[in-house]
């Protein structure tokens, strides 16, 4: 007999397998979710691997709307309650998952009630940054056609033309002005700040170490100094 894990994978990956990429970030934020709720008590890990594992269900459906009008946090919790429900799952704890998909999304405003939202909001973000967030990074940069490098010698110019509202969680005007490495200054130093659990700060911090350390050397290549 399959778990109810199990069952709900299969359905995932069909949803998500024309689109391997996003696949391979479930299972990553699996990991990260698993390396942040270890050393915390009270946490129900049926409820966070759920929640982990539809998080991005409606991910496809968002990216293929033209309108702009699907937010894939609302309609994957909507669609996480259907599939749940259809396994009779417990009402209360499908509160939890709905809650913590609703509220998984940088961008919004909504902050997840439960500690296995906030697990999941953390574990998610955690996939943004490290080698694994630089890898993700230039893998969009590429699609959208941006430069491998823009100098950031005026980033608050930067920030205050070229993001909506000054905000690095918003939307970027101009692409053609933007670059990982100015990512990397505007939205991905400033992911610690806006976790919620320790445990993710410090991984979180390491893994921000890292970039450091390779956005320094990109730079330094880039100008003709080693
Ligand atoms: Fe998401
Ligand atoms: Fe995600």
């Amino acid at each position: 007999m399959k778990s109810l894990f199990d069952k709900v994978k299969d359905i995932v990956e069909k949803e998500l397998s024309s689109s391997a990429h996003d696949l391979d970030h479930t299972f990553r934020v699996l990991q990260n979710a698993k390396l942040i709720a270890r050393r915390m008590k009270g946490v129900d890990v049926e409820v966070l691997e759920l929640s982990v594992l539809l998080h991005d269900i409606a991910r496809m459906k968002e990216d293929e709307d033209k309108t702009g009008s699907i937010d894939h946090a609302l309609l994957g919790a909507e669609i996480a309650a259907n599939i749940l429900r259809s396994f009779n799952y417990p009402e209360k704890k499908i509160e939890v998952i709905v809650d913590s998909i609703r509220s998984h999304r940088f961008r919004a405003d909504r902050k997840p009630k439960y500690i296995e939202g906030r697990i999941l909001f953390d574990a998610d973000k955690l996939d943004a940054i490290g080698a694994v967030g630089i890898a993700r990074a230039y893998m969009i940069a590429g699609q959208m056609g941006e430069k491998l490098y823009m100098p950031i010698e005026d980033l608050d110019k930067y920030e205050k033309e070229n993001l909506v509202n000054g905000k690095a969680t918003g939307r970027i005007k101009d692409i053609s002005k933007h670059s990982v490495n100015i990512e990397y200054e505007t939205k991905f130093k400033k992911i610690p700040e806006r976790l919620f659990t320790e445990e993710a700060k410090q991984i979180a911090k390491e893994r921000l170490h890292f970039m450091e350390v390779y956005f320094d050397r990109l730079e330094k290549e880039v100008k003709g100094d080693v």
